[in-house]
């Protein structure tokens, strides 16, 4: 059907089939896990918001620094940590080119989002803000984006300012300007929401924020894997990334931070490969990027990462995006037509994350049915619990697609919930 005869029919854009030429089998072929059975049934791998699966390449990449590389790096002039230094080192280059940062020194190894935003609010929410101050958070944010900000305030005497939403999962961007004012140290919010799926308008909040003179931090844990970043063009100051969210190992990340507040933010930990020099006087601390990055790091993770880059950047990522947006299409429209089956999470624009909840059944009992299935989803609060306040539930259940899965899991995940709604519902 064309679209033209569609919009005849008075379908709605949401209801229109994507049209795509993505070539899922050759990019299923890629990902080994995805070759096994879970309780007698082919595994239905729906939980990639928590953690997205590995492609051999990274695979083979972790291994093969493990069987010839394994040295620590920035510490040796031997030749293994020449190779460790040069493979670490170059896998922060990769990721400057991802995300179009200025220099790779403005790309800092973390372990993941949660420690990436620690960072910021030690190196420079201890440093910047101060009693009576304030810092705007929103309303749908994961707890690593509330809770280190709360301890912030809690320490300073500061405020923590929460954007609202409205019940599709929208921010309400009226209510975020009357929230700026003098007092604001910081914006900090989700590029894309773990829990709901909304994709949030971040040019306009950032560019709101700026005109008050007010950093802005992303917290990129879900946006990364599926859209295309552009940190020059987003003009935010920090954005945050997960790798085991974007095909790498668990232990990979990055904070991206503009320059200028790098060099002004305190360091996060002491120790090794952060300073310059120590005596029991005074330490002076070394330059970007090590200046964040004590103690040996998770080599062999961000190696990983950096595979993982390439591994994304050999894909035509447009049509991996409008693949996934197809994807949720067919689930959005397959799981709203079962009665008792509330969606949670109705924004306009949405990534690949379907939240639910089904009347009168515990979403760990669908989680827990559905493995059975051997469908993998994730059922509880989604470490968002004032997103649960919000829409009143205590919990629901979360499919999250990535660009691997199929219109068939799709059925067979939405099948096991037609079973679930007959037995249990
Ligand atoms: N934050 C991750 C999730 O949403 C773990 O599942």
């Amino acid at each position: 059907m064309t679209m033209a005869e569609m919009l005849a029919l008075g379908m709605s854009k949401n209801e229109q089939p994507i049209e795509t030429s993505w070539d899922v089998e050759r990019v299923r072929a890629d990902f080994p896990v995805l070759r096994q059975t879970v309780n007698g049934k082919p595994l239905v791998y729906l939980d990639n918001a928590a953690s997205s699966q590995v492609p051999q390449v990274v695979i083979d990449r972790g291994s093969r620094y493990l069987q010839e590389e394994h040295s620590n790096i920035h510490r040796g002039v031997h030749y293994l940590s020449q190779r460790a230094t040069s493979a670490y080192d170059g896998a922060r280059e990769k990721v400057r080119r991802f995300i179009n940062a200025r220099e790779s020194k403005e790309c800092i190894f973390v372990r993941g989002c949660t420690e990436g935003i620690n960072l910021v609010m030690h190196g420079y929410g201890r440093k910047f803000v101060g009693e009576g101050d304030e810092i705007i958070i929103s309303e749908m944010e994961h707890h690593s984006n509330i809770v280190p900000w709360q301890m912030l305030c809690e320490e300073k005497g500061a405020r923590l300012r929460v954007i609202p939403m409205d019940d599709a999962g929208e921010l309400l961007l009226d209510e975020y300007d009357a929230l700026l004012n003098e007092r604001t140290k910081l914006v900090a919010v989700m590029h894309i929401s773990n829990s709901l799926g909304t994709i949030n308008p971040l040019k306009e909040i950032i560019s709101r924020a700026h005109k008050m003179g007010v950093p802005v931090l992303i917290d990129g844990a879900q946006g990364a894997p599926h859209l295309k970043v552009d940190v020059q063009d987003l003009d935010c100051d920090f954005y945050i990334m997960s790798g085991h969210k974007m095909f790498a190992p668990t232990g990979s990340g990055v904070v991206y931070g503009k320059a200028e507040w790098l060099e002004r933010m305190n360091p996060f930990m002491g120790g090794g490969d952060m300073i310059r020099t120590v005596t029991f006087e005074k330490t002076t601390y070394a330059g970007l990027p090590n200046k964040f990055e004590a103690g040996t790091p998770a080599i062999a993770a961000q190696i990983g990462l950096g595979a993982a880059i390439d591994y994304l950047e050999g894909l035509d990522r447009e049509e991996a995006h409008r693949y996934e947006q197809e994807l949720l299409r067919y689930a959005t429209e397959k799981l709203s037509a079962i009665e008792s089956v509330r969606l949670i999470g109705t924004a306009r624009e949405k990534a690949s994350v379907l939240a639910f909840v089904i009347e009168g059944v515990h979403p760990h009992d669908v989680g827990t049915i559905l493995d059975y299935e051997g469908v993998a989803i994730r059922a509880g609060h989604h470490c968002a619990q004032p997103v649960m306040q919000h829409f009143k539930v205590p919990a629901t259940s979360r499919a999250s697609f990535a660009f691997y899965n199929t219109k068939e899991e799709v059925d067979i995940f939405v099948r096991a919930v037609e079973q679930v709604v007959e037995v249990l519902g």
